[in-house]
């Protein structure tokens, strides 16, 4: 990470090293923003600790510089947010503040240094360079989980909490309607974490036979029964050192959820016929379709299973009401080198009921494909029983095209922009990709249109 001078400017700006300067005062942000710029990292500021936040779950960077007075929410409860949701983003602390009280906190919080108020140009580049050495830039890097396809703020918070199941050990419960991703994010979750080396076992419990629950779990030795004419592992032992996924957890007999906990609990288990138990190690991902709070209520799932699965609960919310994500969803699905969807077929499926969420949205743009072929997927590539009403598709105002009449292309251009803007809360580059444009040319639209 050092040694940045001499560079080729395109790598070195495809490479760019990314800060967040939390600062309320102005003129101390500008001027280390100009600085660190000049040095070629990539900067953003925000004006305390809440915005810090809001802009580190849009984008993630390299390291973060805070001071610790701020309004709304002050460095200090900024760091101890960082050392709890990013463990491995280094932060460096900037104050006017010499207290040696202050800087001992904000050591004990996390920050891996600190600067005091007014510091040198040479003292905030070498105290960069070495913050972003001695981090551990793969997991900083790699601080997004891209198998999940969606930019809504639901779906921006369920990788957030997929990264923070990975990086935790504690059981994970995930909920949400057919289709929305469940076993998606369970899968997720192991590969991001410390035991993606280890097994991923899956396991539908609505499949399993009662009478079998002891040998399916726990295994069984060879002879122990009649029909076991050889040892078995187990669900339980074969997912040592890994993650068991308990798929349909609802339909699991409340005595079998009982002998779970208990495995959960003391984390042994007894293989049918064996004289002794055996120690594993498994973290639990259990999947669910249903509210758990009914399934308590009715008697399907045991109150203190469920509390003890559920160290992180993630709920996925269905489709339709993150529909933003569709478009994005929608290109994910289809074909990589497609000719594409008319503007009618996308606005169909922008609009579509959806209960089976993101499966049905797969199947329907994979089955448009496989009839268009080669050519722009089109409304009548599309079943029409599946989009719902077709008059709410053009609201009145707007033209065939779904664009309000009577504009000047500029007043549409500048509703596109300021809509994007709006539907990204404000942040450039997402509003960009979006726009499909670049973001200095969005930078200049912004201040032509005065947004
Ligand atoms: N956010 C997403 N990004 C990309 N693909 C997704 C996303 N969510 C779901 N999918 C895809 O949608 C399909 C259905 O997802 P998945 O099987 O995980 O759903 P589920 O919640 O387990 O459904 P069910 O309750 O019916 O078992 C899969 O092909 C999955 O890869
Ligand atoms: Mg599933």
């Amino acid at each position: 990470m050092g040694g940045r001078g001499g560079r080729d400017p395109v790598a070195q700006e495809a490479m760019a090293d990314s800060i967040l300067i939390a600062e309320d005062e102005r003129a101390s942000a500008e001027y280390l923003k100009l600085l660190l710029e000049e040095r070629g990292f990539e900067v953003r500021v925000a004006g305390n600790g809440v915005e810090a936040l809001l802009a580190l779950e849009a984008r993630p960077v390299d390291l973060v510089i805070t001071d610790l007075r701020m309004p709304s929410m002050d460095g200090f409860e900024l760091l101890s947010h960082l050392a709890q949701r990013w463990p491995n983003l280094p932060a460096i602390v900037l104050s006017g503040n010499d207290g040696v009280e202050d800087i001992l906190e904000a050591v004990r919080l996390g920050a891996v240094n600190y600067l005091l108020k007014p510091a040198t140009p040479a003292a905030v580049v070498s105290a960069v360079e070495r913050a972003l050495l001695t981090r551990e830039r793969s997991v900083v890097a790699d601080a997004t989980v891209p198998e999940l396809v969606g930019t809504s703020k639901a779906m921006v918070e369920v990788r957030h909490r997929v990264l923070m199941a990975a990086r935790s050990d504690v059981h994970v419960l995930v909920t949400g309607d057919t289709g929305t991703g469940k076993e998606l994010v369970s899968r997720a979750i192991h590969t991001h974490s410390g035991l993606a080396k280890g097994p991923f076992v899956a396991h539908n419990c609505a499949l399993s036979p009662p009478d079998l629950f002891e040998s399916e779990f726990f295994g069984h030795r060879r002879g122990s029964f009649t029909g076991a004419d050889r040892d078995r592992r187990g669900l339980l032992r074969e997912a040592h050192q890994g993650v068991l996924f308990l798929d349909e957890l609802e339909t699991l007999d409340p005595v079998f959820q009982a002998k779970l906990l208990r495995v959960i609990d003391d984390g042994e288990v007894r293989p049918v016929g064996a004289e002794r138990p055996e120690r594993v190690d498994v973290r639990f991902v259990a999947a669910t379709n249903r509210e758990a709070q009914t399934m308590i209520e009715e008697g399907s799932l045991r109150e203190d299973l469920y509390y003890r699965l559920r160290g992180i609960e993630i709920r996925l919310p269905p489709l339709a009401s993150r529909r933003e994500d569709i478009p994005l969803l929608v290109r994910h699905f289809d074909r990589a080198d497609s000719p594409g969807f008319t503007p009618e077929a996308l606005e169909a499926l922008a609009r579509a009921p959806l209960p089976g969420n993101v499966r049905q949205l797969r199947n329907l743009v994979q089955g448009a494909r496989a009839a268009a072929g080669d050519t722009p997927i089109g409304l009548r590539h599309l079943p029409d029983d599946q989009l719902g009403s077709r008059q709410a598709s053009v609201p009145s105002g707007m033209g065939s095209e779904g664009v309000p009449r009577g504009l000047s292309l500029r007043e549409l251009e500048r509703r596109a922009i300021a809509q994007a803007l709006d539907d990204c809360d404000g942040n450039r580059t997402h509003a960009a990709k979006l726009l499909d444009i670049d973001r200095s040319t969005l930078r200049r639209k912004i201040q032509e249109y005065g947004l």
